[in-house]
């Protein structure tokens, strides 16, 4: 039986169906065995999935996947596990791969708060990167915000002593919230004062970049494991 707990938790996202492009269709039917890694409610060998040992980030919520390729190209010694729930985002992540020929990027279609729970074991992670995630700006809505004390808990219990977490938004009180949660983890520490340079492997996106030209923040934030 399902767990009850699970069936009543607030959800960071809702499910779209969404348009899938032929490309991203096509995607999924060449490279989807090769890269992506099924959901299973136990743990997973990291190495194993990769193929070989070597730091491993992962990555929640990747939408499209651009900047998921972009670092995997500049880092070809970093593996990165991307989860995201979307499939048109699997499908265009999958394409990118696949046209690339990235080999250190591997994909789970699920919810990264039960990936993180069930498959990924303690001190399995040398980061993780969590970019714009969803601000669910209305009031009411606040409370599907990923950055909660819960999640960053679990986090911080998955990530290896040294190993970092960046977070990024464009949303100003998202970004009071991610401070003031992460500040109060007792597992993390900020390696900055308070938001932290935009790490040189984290792309601009277009989007980014249009906001910056209309004078709109942007607020990283990077914390290492103790
Ligand atoms: C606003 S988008 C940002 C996408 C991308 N990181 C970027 O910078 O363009 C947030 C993404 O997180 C995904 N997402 C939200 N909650 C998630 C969860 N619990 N597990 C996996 N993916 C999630 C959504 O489907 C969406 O694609």
């Amino acid at each position: 039986m399902e767990n009850p707990n699970y069936m009543r938790r607030i959800r960071s996202f809702v499910l779209r169906q969404g348009h899938l492009s032929s490309g991203q269709e096509r995607a999924i039917a060449e490279f989807g065995e090769k890269f992506c890694i099924e959901y299973q409610p136990g743990l997973i060998d990291l190495d194993a999935a990769f193929g070989r040992s070597g730091p491993k980030i992962l990555e929640i919520g990747f939408g499209m996947g651009g900047p998921t390729a972009e670092i995997a190209t500049h880092k070809p010694e970093t593996d990165y596990l991307g989860v995201e729930v979307h499939t048109p985002g699997v499908g265009s992540l999958l394409k990118l791969l696949g046209e690339q020929g990235l080999q250190n990027v591997r994909i789970v279609q699920h919810d990264a708060v039960e990936v993180l729970e069930k498959m990924l074991g303690a001190d399995s992670l040398d980061g993780v990167h969590i970019f714009f995630p969803d601000p669910w700006h209305k009031k009411r809505h606040n409370k599907r915000r990923l950055i909660q004390p819960d999640l960053v808990k679990l986090l911080c219990s998955r990530i290896k002593s040294g190993g970092y977490v960046h977070l990024a938004t464009d949303w100003e009180d998202y970004a009071i919230q991610m401070l003031e949660v992460l500040s109060n983890e007792p597992g993390l520490k900020n390696t900055a004062d308070t938001y932290a340079e935009r790490p040189d492997y984290r792309p601009l996106t277009k989007f980014e970049n249009r906001g910056i030209k209309l004078g709109h923040g942007v607020w990283d934030l990077v914390f290492r494991k103790i």
